[in-house]
């Protein structure tokens, strides 16, 4: 089958095309032919080896998976032995955490993974996302804040996938929800759901002097000590990228003053936890209360040109590799 490896940590370059053998499913997997995979921003950062704390994880001086890519979408082609829950022809999406890669064009993945029947409706290329900035975002507002009914709920970073996917998610909870993002983004922003749209490039919402119950700073361009004072009486601020002052921050906060700061790594969640709050998303996704925003599709091929892409910093929503090209 046709792959992207990557045998050194650095530049888009490293990731090359490669014909490997076809995987071949335990008792317990199904093999899966891929035909949408997400491009994130956790894969570049995986591709380039950084932070460095990360390589305790995915290999001190290169890669220990040499296969890319995490989000997948795609068909079953075949179970193995002692598989209930999936059948042969089954559509499905999900993740193959720190493991078998999905910018290739088949993977296998444990039945009780992070895996779920895909909507009939739903494009490969939409369900492929979802594993990324949905799943975090519904960690994060969900799981982490428990957002309720009334809750004022500010997003910054709103066009990023984090960011789309926590603006609906946000209103779906219920709350009232402010999107922070740049001129260019906002009618998209408002349109998924935002009552209020701040235009980073000429407001800091940290200084309008209106206060928060939730911060969700998707994208960590902010920090917690310059949103306390954008934040109500036992508000929380959290934020998906962690630096050593956020660090420092949530281990202060759980034990003094009403203000919180959070951060999770949301794949390090048991498979289990994931495999939840997957079937929670994918309801959304099928009911239509869901929608991923898809910035841009590359073939397989193009691996290259879509990491250098995610690394400027400024995608729309998603990216995805399409194999239907
Ligand atoms: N902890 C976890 O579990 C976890 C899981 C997944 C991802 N992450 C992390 O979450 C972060 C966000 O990822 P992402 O894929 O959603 O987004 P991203 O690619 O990092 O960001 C893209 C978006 O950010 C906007 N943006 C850039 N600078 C901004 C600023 N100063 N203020 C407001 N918005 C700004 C851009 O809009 P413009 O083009 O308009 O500037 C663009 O739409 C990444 O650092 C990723 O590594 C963490």
């Amino acid at each position: 089958m046709k792959a992207i490896i990557t045998t050194k940590y650095g530049s888009p370059e490293v990731l090359e095309l490669k014909d490997i053998e076809k995987p071949v499913p335990n008792k317990n997997e199904v093999l899966i032919h891929i035909r949408a995979a997400s491009v994130t921003t956790a894969d570049t950062m995986m591709r380039k080896g950084r932070p460095w704390v990360g390589r305790l994880f995915i290999g001190l001086t290169k890669p220990k998976h040499p296969i890319s890519g995490t989000g997948f979408s795609g068909v079953i082609e075949t179970i193995g032995q002692d598989v209930k829950q999936f059948r042969i022809g089954n559509e499905v999406f999900g993740e193959s955490i720190f493991g078998a890669g999905t910018n290739a064009e088949y993977v296998c993945v444990k039945e009780d993974g992070v895996l779920v029947l895909k909507p009939e409706h739903i494009a490969h290329e939409e369900a492929a996302a979802i594993c990324d900035g949905p799943l975090t975002s519904w960690n994060f507002l969900k799981g982490m804040a428990k957002v309720k009914r009334g809750q004022s709920v500010l997003i910054h970073g709103a066009s990023g996938s984090l960011g789309t996917a926590a603006v609906q998610l946000a209103k779906h909870l219920g709350a009232n929800v402010t999107g922070v993002c740049s001129t260019k983004n906002m009618e998209m922003v408002k349109s998924l759901g935002a009552a209020t749209v701040i235009d980073y490039g000429k407001i800091d919402f940290t200084k309008t002097g209106q206060t928060y119950d939730i911060v969700f700073d998707t994208v960590g361009k902010s920090s917690f000590l310059k949103c306390k004072k954008a934040l109500n009486k036992n508000g929380i601020y959290l934020s998906p990228v962690l630096s050593l002052s956020l660090l420092f921050q949530m281990l202060r906060t759980a034990m003094l003053g009403n203000k919180k700061a959070m951060f999770s790594a949301t794949g390090t969640k048991p498979i289990s936890v994931l495999r939840l709050l997957l079937k929670e998303l994918n309801e959304l996704l099928e009911s239509g209360q869901l929608k991923t925003v898809i910035d841009r599709c590359y073939a397989l091929e193009e691996i290259s040109e879509a990491h250098r892409y995610v690394d400027t910093g400024h995608k729309r929503g998603n990216v995805v590799i399409s194999m239907q090209y």
